[in-house]
Parts: C-alpha cells; sequence; structure tokens
C-alpha cells in the first residue's frame, strides 16, 4: 500500500488543483494521488502557516521540511519575500513543489532529503507539519533534531493534534526547548519551540 511519504512511481498521476487566498496574495496549487492531503489543503497546514504569519512580522529564512507539493513554503516566501527551503523525501512530493514555485512565481529552493539528511543551512525558523503516519521516531526526530539546525534564538513550529501523542512529545521537547502553545482550535495546538539557551 502506498502512503503519502512513499516513492511510488507506480502510481498513477491525477493532478488537481488547490486554490488558497491569504490577504491580497492567490495562489494555486497542483496536488496529485501519493501526496499528503491531496484533495484539500489541511486544515492543520492552514492554522500552522496563518498563525505563524500572525505572530511574526518579519522573517529573513525559514526551512519549511516535509513540505509537501509546497503550501507552507510558497506562501512564506510571498508574504515575506523571505529566504525558504523545502525539502520532503518524497520525490513526486518535490517534483509538484517545483511545479507550484514556477506557477506561484515564488523563489524557493526545493531538494529530496529524509528529515535532515541534506540540510547543510542553519535557520531562523523551521515550520513543519510532522507525518504523524511515518511514525513516532520519523516525528520526533525531526522535532528533537531541528535545535541542530537553529541559529541562535530560533524557532521551531509545528502543528500537533492531541490525540496524537501530543502530550508525550511536550514532555520530551520540554527538556531542550521553551514551548509555547500558540493557539488551539478544534483538537489542534500549534506549538512554538525555542532553544533553551543554557
Ligand atoms: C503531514 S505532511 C505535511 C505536508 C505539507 N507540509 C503540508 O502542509 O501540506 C508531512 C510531510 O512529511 C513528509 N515526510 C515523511 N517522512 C519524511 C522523512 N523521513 N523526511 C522528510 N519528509 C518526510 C511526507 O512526505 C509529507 O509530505
Amino acid at each position: 500500500m502506498s502512503h503519502y511519504f512513499t516513492n511510488d512511481e507506480n502510481l498513477k498521476s491525477e493532478f488537481r488543483k488547490l486554490e488558497y487566498k491569504y490577504q491580497d496574495f492567490s495562489f494555486c496549487f497542483i496536488s496529485d494521488n501519493g501526496i499528503f492531503s491531496k484533495d484539500k489543503i489541511d486544515y492543520g497546514s492552514k492554522l500552522l502557516l496563518e498563525t505563524f504569519i500572525k505572530n511574526n512580522k518579519s522573517v529573513s529564512n525559514v526551512l519549511d521540511l516535509g513540505c509537501g507539493y509546497g503550501f507552507i513554503g510558497i506562501v512564506l516566501n510571498k508574504v515575506y519575500g523571505c529566504k525558504v527551503d523545502m525539502c520532503d523525501i518524497n520525490s513526486r512530493a518535490v517534483h509538484l513543489t517545483k511545479m507550484n514555485i514556477k506557477n506561484n512565481k515564488a523563489d524557493c529552493n526545493v531538494f529530496e532529503s529524509n528529515i535532515y539528511e541534506n540540510i547543510v543551512n542553519k535557520y531562523d525558523y523551521i515550520i513543519c507539519n510532522p507525518p504523524i503516519r511515518a511514525g513516532k521516531s520519523v516525528v520526533m526526530d525531526m522535532l528533537e533534531n531541528a535545535k541542530n539546525y537553529l541559529n541562535k534564538n530560533g524557532e521551531l513550529w509545528f502543528v500537533m493534534k492531541k490525540d496524537h501523542g501530543l502530550k508525550s512529545t511536550l514532555k520530551t521537547l520540554e527538556k531542550q526547548y521553551h514551548l509555547e502553545v500558540i493557539i488551539k482550535s478544534k483538537t489542534f495546538y500549534i506549538i512554538r519551540a525555542k532553544i533553551v539557551d543554557l
């Protein structure tokens, strides 16, 4: 069975268009089979993105970790004009993101990476809707090791549903980060994790 995080070259393509508006910006994203939330923009991703923007006046660089078809990173690039790197383990997702960058006239860098394997830079922000279905170890690797790819005073922003192991995740992360719940909506929580200054 194919998952949204596996590379399945035999899976037939069926492109669809997802429209999104933020303030004066209009976006059109191409999505496909074998991609996370292929038929509509995910509620958690939208909440994460919009909460992030409301809470950050200016942003100069960001990593969109597990970018899918590119929704979060592309919108951030257009809204802030910031430098955006995006990565995903799924080559179809990376291919779609390249198309979506071009179609939305964005300026982002996208590449394949298994978690942080191909990440060489450090960022002021890492933003992530983690792949719960890929399992706890992948999710915790993404969240716990973000600190190694953040600049001083950098922040990790992520979304998690309460019933997706939020409590135990926060318990583990609180050893390394100052955590703040920025907003709760339905059962989704948006968390800001700042590196603890020693
Ligand atoms: C919940 S989806 C979010 C996608 C996108 N950010 C969005 O908001 O629509 C998580 C993404 O993580 C990717 N992913 C899963 N395992 C990964 C891994 N080991 N390394 C990098 N990305 C991974 C999946 O392919 C998927 O695109």
